[in-house]
């Protein structure tokens, strides 16, 4: 028994070692056997092609190393805050792309070029989107979720929408969470293209309004210059007359009476 004891605690260390690199071996082929990019995890099916699975990662931008034949993208449960330009340029095949449960706050203009051809549905929900940009979306028609977002929707909302070349039914996601003005009823509803909701009525109604000042103002000012110079202009009449009745002669008379009617 000591003997065996004495071996084991001999050869131990080296056992250990030995253990060791099995596992780093083993953990090495798995590794290059289903990864793809660098930190993610990739699949392969006959039927569905690549999928990527970067989800869960504390990941704060979008890796660069995302295989080109990728048809399903998993970027759900990261921080990334926004989407740059051409962030998918070169992922062709993409079909399904999932982005939900970020901090994305911002989707720049160009974010989605290159998937126009294939993407069939995308995944924006549970983020902190506000607005949308048109520009994002250039000739993408996927279905999206874009639910549980606080969106805030305004006269800018209202114009983008009708340029969205998202599928119309995915719009029905986006619900008001603030509004301006805050009293039209937007609020906590879905902001679809509701003919009756106008939120760019009151923007224009204070247009008008201040229009309506600017014009007033140039009136009571026209207005004052034209009581002025008939004032002034009545003094010097009433002087001019002045003297006039001072002079004793017919003729003045006469030039009297013609003034006092040009002054009136
Ligand atoms: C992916 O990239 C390789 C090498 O650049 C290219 O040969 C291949 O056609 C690309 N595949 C797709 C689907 O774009
Ligand atoms: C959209 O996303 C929300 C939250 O992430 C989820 O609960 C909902 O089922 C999704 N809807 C669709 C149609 O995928």
């Amino acid at each position: 028994m000591p003997l065996l004891a004495d071996w084991l605690l001999r050869h131990s260390v080296v056992m250990c070692l030995l253990l060791h690199s099995l596992v780093l071996m083993t953990f090495c082929f798995h590794h290059a056997a289903t990864s793809c990019s660098k930190s993610c995890y990739c699949s392969q099916s006959e039927a569905g092609g690549k999928t990527v699975r970067c989800s869960n990662l504390r990941l704060t931008e979008i890796p660069h190393d995302i295989p080109n034949d990728t048809r399903r993208l998993y970027l759900d449960f990261n921080l990334l805050t926004g989407v740059p330009a051409n962030a998918f340029l070169q992922l062709r095949l993409l079909k399904e792309l999932d982005l939900s449960h970020n901090e994305l706050a911002q989707l720049e203009p160009g974010a989605f070029k290159g998937l126009a051809g294939s993407l069939q549905f995308l995944d924006l929900s549970s983020n902190k989107l506000m607005t949308l940009n048109s520009e994002a979306f250039e000739g993408v028609h996927a279905r999206a979720n874009l639910t549980h977002n606080p969106w805030h929707c305004d006269c800018n909302l209202q114009n983008v929408m009708p340029h969205m070349s998202l599928e119309p039914a995915s719009l029905a996601g986006i619900v008001c969470q603030t509004a301006d003005p805050e009293d039209s009823r937007a609020q906590g509803s879905p902001f679809l293209l509701d003919k009756d909701l106008d939120l760019c009525a009151v923007l224009r109604k204070t247009t008008d309004v201040a229009m309506l000042v600017t014009m007033f103002g140039w009136f009571t000012m026209v207005i004052s210059y034209l009581v002025y110079y008939v004032r002034h202009n009545q003094e010097d009449a009433r002087r001019h007359l002045e003297y006039l009745k001072s002079l004793p002669s017919k003729q003045g008379k006469s030039e009297e009476s013609s003034t006092i009617s040009t002054v009136v």
